[in-house]
């Protein structure tokens, strides 16, 4: 199976810097992507900003008790780690990998060569 390359961009020094709403959840802009940021109990993860079901917006979302993110508009919820839809829509979220080092907090997004485009 082929290794997926990604950019990594610095989103924050620590977690204390990224300013989350009640809802555990901001929108930023990332390279040239609107992302999701969630904190989770587990630490931080992401997603696209645009449900794939409508293109609702899930940084107006919420989670649920197994933090799932589940979007506003339609209430199909999402599982952070594979992005499949748990409510059984056949819907994937996008997903981005999200590193916490000790010199910063790190989202990365997938690489799209020439011939990764034509797959
Ligand atoms: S737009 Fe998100 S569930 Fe319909």
């Amino acid at each position: 199976m082929r290794e997926k390359k990604y950019t990594w961009h610095k989103i924050a020094e620590t977690i204390e810097e990224l300013r989350f709403k009640k809802n555990s959840i901001l929108q930023m802009a990332v390279g040239n992507k609107n992302i999701c940021i969630i904190k989770t109990e587990k630490g931080i993860s992401a997603c696209a900003a645009k449900c794939p079901h409508a293109g609702g917006a899930m940084c107006e979302g919420a989670l649920d008790k197994n933090e799932n993110i589940i979007c506003p508009v339609h209430r199909y919820t999402f599982n952070l780690n594979t992005g499949r839809d748990i409510t059984g829509e056949g819907y994937y979220l996008k997903i981005y990998p999200v590193e916490i080092k000790d010199s910063g907090i790190f989202l990365g997004i997938e690489e799209a060569g020439f011939f990764r485009s034509l797959q």
